[in-house]
């Protein structure tokens, strides 16, 4: 719900829990009033106090008055260099040279609905549950507007965010910095939490209370990065899973983003997230809009836990599009990890032979099927079919797989060229470049640049034209390094500024063409592994392959990580073979199994190097996993444990929304002697009603929630055990 108070001037935000609130002050400057727990109403900025505070300017309608600053009122949208020192969220460079940008309210509208993003990844939805909340502000003397765009889905708890910037003046304007999002606090007494990592251990959490000064995370590498997700949160110093206030916010883009908290002089604090500025500009001819990546915020009163399911819901009923919305998806089978380039038709197909046997449903082809890829140092750029591994084409082999009952799906990574592929000889100046510089090589491959709509237009054809030539209902869209030298030869030196983010729109424009052209296509988004796990690509791609890494112990960390903002329903997660490629590690295959059942589950193997046992076993993962796949994929998500504390085990629980039903899986970590006893409270459950446990017993919510459920003693390293509990 979204009320104006004209009288208080007040635009006041209520979902189910929250509450959040803006006040027009004096001199139409735009405040931030309260972000919190849902409240009833009334004008919520009365502690906000007017004082003289020494530095800190005060806005020139002020005349002599002295105790209005910028500088000490917590802004809606930060502006810079009239007055706030704190963190910018839009900066200017106007036809003077000048570098600032001064905002004041012009007016509001409250619709029904959710606003759209030419473009851009957005949470959508109807009239019956978004509202939209568009705020005009103005620089007058840069005849700049600004339009701030809230949406409200009352539900979720979520509040997303956008931004539009107008040029509505007569001369050229550069944008040098646009956010998408500036919270305000007036305390600083918080912690701030990162996803952290790096390639194959992505999405780590680190806590860290607020201190003075600016504390931020980022990527300058042209996606949103292994090293940081664009999803941070900010919460009270002690909160838990289960209580505390915390307030989450992502970040809908999959390029160069910066998420930044300062805690100020006055012990107030500032959360900007938004596009990086670095290596930005973006030129506004008279009448020309710039839009902003959608942000979203999700504030919990009570603990991470109720954060992360909102945000779980949110992603999966109104970010996702996905063409099996409401079906359960195949249990997939890659050959990745079993032979990496190294395959043959014939080697493929002995793979997939025993694999709908098992339960597999999903063959996936995956890199090195195409051009001269005969290792990673050729071959990327030509998307055609290498006869020679593949004799027939693509339709030969499809037909081959669909003949053992199986789905096909096949890996592109359409962003990127060798040096050594026809495309590259013919277009040298399709990859980014600077020129007289490098270029960089990053698994000996270059960027193309996608800001360039011939360039996309080229691979799109070749890839369009594959996919029709065969019946294919999956891609795992790869892409396999970072941008270095980034220029792009169809820009001119003023507007080079502009060319990460027409990257980035670039990935999205193709993405949503393969979406219009291959509706029917589920495609898996992939950066080696984890690079641009976001939301951004979560609105055309439905799940992301979480990490190269599979090994069981490390998933659970980096699933855990993940689970913070997104559901475990877009995480791709496979069991792969032991000793693993990453680590080197064995695990039981059991754990294997519960671990990538955390996700979208699938295998990685070679099945046909698979003892009968361990078939068994598949058998029996595959058919646990369909019966229970609505509940893990669909149900209440519950984090029961960190695995980042080194305790005795991970756990993590599914609780289906009518609580009739749950599963609990945990694993073990290494086996020490004398064991203690331990017992797992469950949580989530009705209190009042009766449970069954893996068919047996009757135990009430209340008592598994309170007094727990007794853990048998797993004796070895890293031992799995799931318990399925069913309302009597
Ligand atoms: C990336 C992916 C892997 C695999 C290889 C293929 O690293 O994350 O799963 O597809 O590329 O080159």
């Amino acid at each position: 719900m979204i009320l104006y108070d004209a009288q208080d001037k007040t635009y006041t935000l209520h979902t189910k829990n929250t509450t959040y609130q803006m006040k027009v002050w004096d001199y139409n400057i735009l405040l931030h009033a309260y972000y919190g727990p849902r409240l009833s109403g009334g004008d919520l900025s009365y502690p906000l106090r007017c004082a003289d505070r020494g530095f800190s300017p005060n806005p020139s309608e002020a005349g002599t008055s002295r105790t209005f600053s910028l500088d000490t009122f917590p802004q809606e949208y930060s502006t810079c260099g009239v007055g706030d020192f704190r963190l910018p969220s839009i900066e200017l460079e106007l036809p003077s040279g000048s570098r600032t940008a001064d905002l004041r309210y012009v007016s509001g509208e409250v619709r029904r609905g959710k606003y759209g993003l030419e473009g851009l990844p957005a949470f959508y939805g109807g009239e019956e549950e978004w509202e939209t909340l568009s705020i005009l502000l103005r620089d007058a003397a840069a005849q700049v507007e600004v339009e701030l765009l809230y949406g409200v889905r009352e539900e979720y708890d979520l509040i997303t965010r956008a931004v539009r910037v107008k040029n509505a003046g007569n001369e050229t304007v550069r944008l040098c910095r646009c956010a998408s999002l500036c919270l305000d606090f007036v305390r600083s007494d918080l912690d701030l939490i990162t996803f952290n990592g790096a390639h194959v251990m992505e999405r780590c959490p680190s806590r860290a209370p607020l201190r003075p000064g600016v504390q931020s995370v980022d990527s300058v590498r042209g996606a949103s990065s292994h090293q940081h997700n664009p999803f941070v949160i900010l919460c009270d110093r002690d909160a838990n899973e289960d209580s505390g206030l915390c307030i989450g916010a992502m970040l809908l883009y999959s390029g160069n983003f910066l998420a930044a908290a300062e805690a100020d002089q006055f012990e107030n604090s500032r959360l900007v997230m938004g596009l990086n500025p670095y290596h930005f500009s973006w030129t506004l001819e008279p009448g020309a809009v710039f839009t902003a990546p959608e942000a979203a915020m999700v504030c919990s009163p009570c603990g991470f836990g109720q954060m992360s399911r909102q945000f779980h819901k949110a992603i999966r009923k109104d970010l996702i599009r996905d063409p099996w919305a409401g079906r359960r998806k195949p249990v997939l089978i890659n050959h990745w990890e079993a032979t990496e380039m190294y395959f043959t038709a014939d080697k493929l197909v002995k793979i997939a032979q025993d694999a709908p046997e098992l339960g597999l449903e999903l063959f996936v082809m995956d890199d090195g099927w195409f051009g001269a890829r005969l290792d990673d140092n050729a071959g990327l750029g030509d998307w055609f079919v290498n006869e020679n591994k593949l004799p027939g084409g693509l339709r030969a082999l499809v037909d081959r797989i669909k003949a053992l009952g199986m789905e096909f799906g096949i890996w592109i990574e359409p962003e990127m060229v060798n040096e050594d592929s026809d495309l590259y000889r013919a277009h040298p100046d399709w990859a980014l470049n600077v020129p007289g510089r490098g270029p960089s090589r990053g698994r000996n491959q270059l960027v193309l640049d996608f800001s360039r709509q011939d360039v996309r237009d080229h691979i799109y054809g070749q890839i369009k034209a594959v996919l029709s030539s065969a019946d294919v209902s999956y891609i795992k869209w790869d892409m396999n390094r970072s941008l270095t030298e980034v220029w792009s030869a169809a820009l001119p030196a003023d507007r080079q500024g502009e060319v990460y983010h027409r990257y980035v729109l670039g990935v999205y424009e193709f993405a949503e063409r393969l979406r219009r052209d291959f509706p029917h296509i589920l495609i898996e988004g992939c950066s080696g592994g984890g690079g641009r796990f976001d939301g951004g690509m979560l609105h055309y791609t439905p799940q992301i392959w979480c990490s190269d890494n599979t090994d069981a112990v490390d998933r659970l960390r980096i699933q855990y990580g993940t689970s913070f903002c997104y559901p475990v329903s877009t995480m791709g997660a496979h069991v792969s073979a032991v000793p693993n490629g990453v680590s080197k590690r064995i695990t039981p295959m059991e754990t294997r199994g519960v671990v990538a059942m955390h996700g979208t589950f699938g295998y990685e193997m070679d099945l046909s190097k698979c003892t009968p046992e361990e078939k068994e076993t598949v058998r029996r993962q595959t058919a646990f996993f369909k019966e229970h796949c609505d509940l893990i994929h669909d149900g209440d998500y519950y984090r029961l444990s960190d695995p980042f504390r080194n305790g005795p085990y991970t756990a993590w629980e599914h609780v289906s929304h009518d609580k009739r039903e749950a599963l609990v899986s945990l694993v073990t970590g290494p086996f020490r002697g004398a064991p203690p006893f331990l017992t797992l409270r469950i949580k989530g459950l009705d209190p009042a009603l009766r449970y069954r446990v893996n068919g047996e017993g009757s135990w009430s919510g209340e008592v598994l929630m309170q007094v727990g459920w007794p853990l048998p003693i797993l004796r070895g390293d890293y031992q799995a055990l799931q318990l399925y509990l069913e309302a009597e």
